[in-house]
């Protein structure tokens, strides 16, 4: 079954609470927590307050893409505030492995990172290590932007990359995606699809909703 992973980055942050209930009660499995530190990324989102408020809102997934330099330093404290899946890029990190290991010694998920330029050899070290890689489609800051189509085939090499090693870690796409291009990168070999416009502005639940089904959830 494919995962809809929600991203809070285009909520309306002063109904919070409510956009959060909307997406869950569609039957959104995961909700995408975007933390941007102004140094990775040029924007800034929001960090731990955020997260550590809306934890008790729901019982969805925490899936937390960390786009911020050194990321080892903040593995602990968003561990301990509910993120369950932590997924920081290689490019922002000395020692990845390192990462690896100390999201796990908390008992979390973790997932690794590439931006659309860099190329999908640098995860085959990590493709036993982690239980998530994300192949961004667009450059990684902010939300809104055009899915870039070259990104689809690296997902494809990440899928075969992974079956070659009889693998079947879950891939997750993330930036620019809608109901019409949804199956094309599920096509491709993702299971995890993360999605901020296309489900928050206008309806979020009816996006929601129409999401899971054209996913064939
Ligand atoms: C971009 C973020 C995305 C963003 C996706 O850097 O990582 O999660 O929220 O937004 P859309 O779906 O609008 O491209
Ligand atoms: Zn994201």
């Amino acid at each position: 079954m494919n995962i809809l992973s929600p991203s809070i980055l285009a909520a309306d942050f002063k109904n919070l609470g409510q956009q959060i209930a909307d997406v869950d009660s569609a039957g959104a499995q995961y909700l995408h927590i975007d933390v941007m530190d102004g140094m990775f990324v040029p924007s800034i989102s929001f960090g731990m307050p955020v997260i550590e408020s809306i934890r008790s809102a729901t019982d969805m997934v925490f899936d937390v893409h960390l786009m911020i330099m050194d990321p080892i330093r903040y593995v602990e404290e968003f561990a301990r505030i509910g993120s369950d899946i932590i997924t920081f890029h290689q490019e922002a990190a000395d020692d990845p492995q390192a990462v690896i290991d100390k999201i796990h010694s908390f008992g979390k998920k973790a997932g690794i990172a590439i931006k659309p330029g860099t190329p999908v050899s640098v995860l085959i070290p990590y493709l036993d290590k982690v239980e998530m890689i994300l192949v961004m489609t667009v450059e990684p800051g902010f939300g809104g932007q055009k899915l870039i189509p070259e990104t689809i085939d690296k997902v494809r090499e990440v899928r075969s990359m992974l079956g070659d090693r009889n693998l079947t870690t879950d891939i997750q796409v993330d930036g620019g995606i809608n109901d019409a291009n949804v199956m094309t990168v599920v096509g491709a070999g993702a299971n995890v699809i993360v999605a901020g416009s296309a489900v928050f502005k206008g309806d979020a639940m009816g996006n929601a909703s129409k999401f899971l089904k054209t996913m064939g959830n």
